[in-house]
């Protein structure tokens, strides 16, 4: 049935899949929620978007995406609070992200109260995939892509933006080992590296497919030039502490800003610790860690969460962390963003946006 609502179109599927999920052992962003938000781009403007049972889409072979990659997303959690409600946590960061994306890859942009009703609304018709358990969140997919029938290369007159669900556990099983990569190189300077870009992630996975059999998760990226400066991780921002300071690689045109970044750093500064974003070296942290003054290296990322490093693996030798136990930080950040996203505690910055 298709129910006109004041601002998008709305068809609920006839049989809900939830029955087959197993919201006890939910893996990473496999298992997707029965309905999907979808609103087409053409001539200067969009349409008025629908919210559609979750299907398959069908595109034309010469579809500007698949040749050109103009393509860009973004992650964001829900979660149910203990009082029954659903937040969303810090939306407005990652529609305005998507703008930043959207701009940079040539693509149109959205109307930021068009998105989050669009959100609030998905998330309301699906309420019930939104998981009970602690460890559990609704992850979702805003993404955006070109889907003009031709193959000359030039930005795309037409698009189309969607808008999925997952009810998601965690990204990362355990402790991340990762590699200090030294040949490859994520980004550069007056790339895209800022952007949430389809393209940033498919120029990854090489470097990372060879780090993964060399037996770690993930990549350290550093700057493309001399390869001395720590980036970001592949799928999160990275954080080390020393006492009282947290350190960070400072925002730039080849980091992503990540919003889950931002709100530790937040805490942090809250917390009396030192915050530096700047540069950070290789050398710096292999330094800190022989003389036994690094005392955690964490990711921070949407899907990621907070995610403990628990060895750096460098050119000639992979160093070890202190045991995650005796960390004072990371745990405690990770349990506050937990806390406030759950209305377990008050929300002092204003994060949680309610449906
Ligand atoms: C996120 O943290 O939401 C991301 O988009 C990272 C990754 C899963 C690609």
């Amino acid at each position: 049935m298709l129910v006109k609502d004041s601002m998008f179109n709305i068809q609920r599927c006839e049989v809900s899949r939830i029955s087959q999920v197993n919201f006890d052992d939910l893996p990473f962003g496999r298992v997707f929620s029965d309905h999907m938000f979808i609103m087409e781009y053409a001539d200067g403007k969009w349409s008025q978007g629908s919210i559609v049972p979750f299907q398959n889409i069908s595109l034309n072979p010469a579809s500007s995406v698949i040749h050109y990659g103009q393509s860009i997303f973004e992650g964001i959690k829900a979660f149910r609070n203990v009082d029954g409600r659903i937040s969303i946590f810090r939306p407005e960061e990652n529609i305005k992200r998507f703008n930043k994306s959207a701009e940079r890859m040539c693509m149109p942009q959205l109307d930021k109260n068009v998105f989050l009703e669009a959100l609030k609304q998905l998330i309301d018709v699906d309420n019930k995939w939104v998981p009970e358990s602690m460890e559990a969140s609704l992850y979702i997919r805003p993404f955006m892509f070109s889907t003009d029938e031709y193959i000359g290369v030039k930005p795309s007159e037409t698009y189309r933006f969607m808008i999925f669900t997952c009810p998601v556990g965690k990204y990362y099983a355990g402790d991340v080992k990762v590699k200090v990569e030294t040949h490859y190189a994520r980004s550069v300077k007056g790339g895209t590296g800022f952007a949430k870009a389809a393209g940033n992630y498919a120029g990854a996975l090489y470097p990372a497919k060879i780090a993964q059999e060399q037996g770690y998760h993930q990549l350290l990226w550093t700057d493309a030039v001399e390869h001395k400066y720590i980036e970001e991780s592949g799928t999160m921002n990275v954080m080390f502490r020393t006492g009282n300071k947290i350190i960070t690689p400072a925002l730039s045109e080849t980091i992503l800003n990540g919003v889950t970044r931002d709100s530790v750093l937040t805490l942090a500064r809250d917390w009396g610790y030192e915050v530096e974003e700047r540069r950070v070296s290789v050398e710096e942290i292999r330094q800190l860690l022989k003389d036994g003054k690094l005392d955690e290296a964490f990711g921070a990322g949407t899907a990621a969460t907070i995610a403990p490093i628990c060895s750096i693996g460098f050119e000639d030798a992979n160093v070890e962390l202190p045991p995650y136990s005796g960390w004072e930080f990371a745990p405690k950040a990770a349990q506050t963003l937990i806390d406030i996203r759950r209305g377990r505690t008050n929300d002092p910055f204003n994060w949680n946006t309610y449906i």
